[in-house]
């Protein structure tokens, strides 16, 4: 049952079996017997992944959503960004803040990677590995780096202090963590990966050579030269921090794809969201990785053709936090009432969200980027109180009606949302587990939802804890071939 008619099942649907089939029964001139079974093969293994990411500007509730699903995966990767997330999971009593570790570390028997796409800073990753110790998490020998991740190192963060203070910079409002510029330095060819991290020469000359040429650059754009790093001491630290960041290295790459080969299922966790993504987001007011379906791809090692199925996670309502357009941002009373209600504060640094409206068109560009087969609503009981609910269903920009979500911030900024406005449901939805359980407002608004941004919903959230969840019945029966 869709909530609105529409898509079929993406999971190893019978008819695109059969169609395989088909094409395998095709003869070729070089076609074996082999060719069939490997056509088989691939299509089980894109039976046995998912991606799960964000569709808006972060903070959707993909952490909740992870760890939902991570019973039914072998692994989970991170693929994207770094410790600039914070993936907010509460299980009963005890609630859980991840940054750099994927949720699905929090099921037993489910394993952990953070994958090459990933910009890591050893000294958070250990702190991160021994927070979770102490809450009773089982990490080690169930946790794996990749040996192909970029290391984060201090001048990073210096010099993104700098850029965002600068005297004609624009500021973004960043988390502060050096994500950007580790970014940089993995394009421009000058990063350190986690594999030289673990040889103390290269190390050595790497601090050198970079702290050198950071600190002249800080000096001479910034002025900061009472705080040039020492490279000595920071040798010192990341070496001694290397050591224990070695047993979990490894080449993750061939981990997951063996993984799969062996009829295991992997789950990708999508940070921050499409909007805030470094090709598709609202440039520059991103993050500087590919958050989007497509980096699932680059940043874990597992080829296009073994992705299943494309998991969009979006609130029922929207949110931002850090500066840059934001088309239905609301700056009424009932924006902060929002805020209070859902909570909504950073869970890595704890500055207040900025809350609008559901984007329509900013969710069907985003189902159309991550070409997401599901999404999954949360935080609907946010929305409980409100007599009626404006959703944003096209643009109107200098007196033109478009749903074309424009490329430039100027464009973006001139946005007049055009809204309609359904009927509020003014009584509890916290806590129920089931599709026909829901008011019939909220119902709507739902269907309202999927008939309008191109995706079926495969899950409601109407709650922060794991139970707080309705799963609908096709995107359960989808779910059940992993463990086929
Ligand atoms: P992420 O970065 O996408 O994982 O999201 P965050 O963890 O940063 O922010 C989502 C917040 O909403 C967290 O505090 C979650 O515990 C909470 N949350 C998730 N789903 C729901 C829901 O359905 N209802 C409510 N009220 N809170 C939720
Ligand atoms: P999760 O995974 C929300 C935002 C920052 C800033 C911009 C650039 O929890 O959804 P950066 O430090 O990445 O260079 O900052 O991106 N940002 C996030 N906003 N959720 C996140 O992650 C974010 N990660 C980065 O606020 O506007
Ligand atoms: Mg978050």
């Amino acid at each position: 049952m869709a909530l609105s008619g529409g898509l079929r099942l993406r999971f190893a649907a019978p008819d695109v079996r059969a169609a395989y089939k088909k094409a395998a029964g095709v003869r070729h001139l070089t076609q074996t017997t082999d060719s069939n079974d490997r056509l088989q093969e691939r299509d089980d293994m894109r039976a046995k992944t998912a991606v799960v990411l964000g569709a808006q500007w972060g903070d959707e509730g993909k952490g909740k959503i992870v760890d939902v699903l991570s019973e039914r995966f072998t692994a989970v990767t991170r693929y994207a960004g770094g410790h600039n997330a914070g993936h907010t999971v509460i299980i009963g009593e005890q609630k859980f803040v991840l940054q750099l570790i994927p949720c699905g570390v929090l099921r037993p028997g489910c394993r952990g990677v953070i994958g090459n796409g990933v910009v890591l800073d050893p000294i958070a990753f250990l702190k991160e590995a021994a927070k979770l110790r102490e809450l009773g998490v089982a990490v080690d020998e169930r946790l794996f780096v990749s040996n192909r991740a970029q290391v984060i190192l201090p001048y990073h963060r210096m010099m993104e202090l700098g850029a965002e203070s600068a005297p004609g910079r624009k500021t973004i409002g960043t988390t502060r963590r050096g994500i950007g510029p580790a970014y940089e330095d993995k394009m421009a060819r000058c990063g350190l990966r986690v594999v030289d991290l673990l040889r103390p020469e290269l190390l050595k000359a790497h601090i050198e050579a970079a702290c050198a040429e950071k600190n002249a650059i800080a000096w001479a754009l910034y002025g900061n030269e009472t705080t040039a790093l020492d490279s000595e001491q920071m040798y010192e630290e990341y070496a001694a921090a290397a050591e224990q960041v070695r047993p979990y290295v490894t080449d993750t790459g061939r981990l997951l794809n063996k993984i799969l080969a062996e009829g295991g299922s992997v789950m990708f966790e999508g940070a921050q969201g499409t909007m805030l993504d470094i090709d598709h987001g609202t440039y520059p007011f991103v993050t500087s990785s590919s958050a989007t379906a497509g980096g699932a791809v680059t940043g874990s090692g597992v080829g296009p053709t073994k992705i299943g199925t494309v998991i969009s996670v979006t609130k029922a309502y929207a949110t931002r936090v850090g500066e840059g357009p934001f088309p239905t941002e609301i700056r009424e009373a009932v924006g902060d009432d929002l805020r209070a209600r859902g909570m909504e504060y950073g869970a890595v640094t704890g500055r207040p969200r900025r809350c609008g409206w559901l984007d329509i068109p900013l969710l069907r560009y985003s189902n159309q980027v991550n070409g997401a087969d599901w999404q999954v609503i949360t935080k609907l009981d946010v929305l409980d109180e409100l007599e009626e609910v404006p959703i944003c269903v096209g643009y109107e920009i200098r007196g033109k009606v478009t749903d074309e979500i424009p490329a430039d911030v100027l464009g973006l900024e001139e946005i007049k949302p055009v809204y309609t406005t359904l009927k509020g449901w003014r009584s509890s939805t916290e806590g129920i587990k089931e599709f026909d359980k829901l008011p019939a407002e909220a119902r709507e608004y739902l269907r309202f939802q999927e008939r309008e941004s191109g995706a079926r919903i495969g899950m409601v959230s109407t709650g922060p804890d794991r139970d707080q969840t309705i799963l609908l019945p096709e995107f359960a029966a989808a779910l059940d071939q992993i463990h086929a």
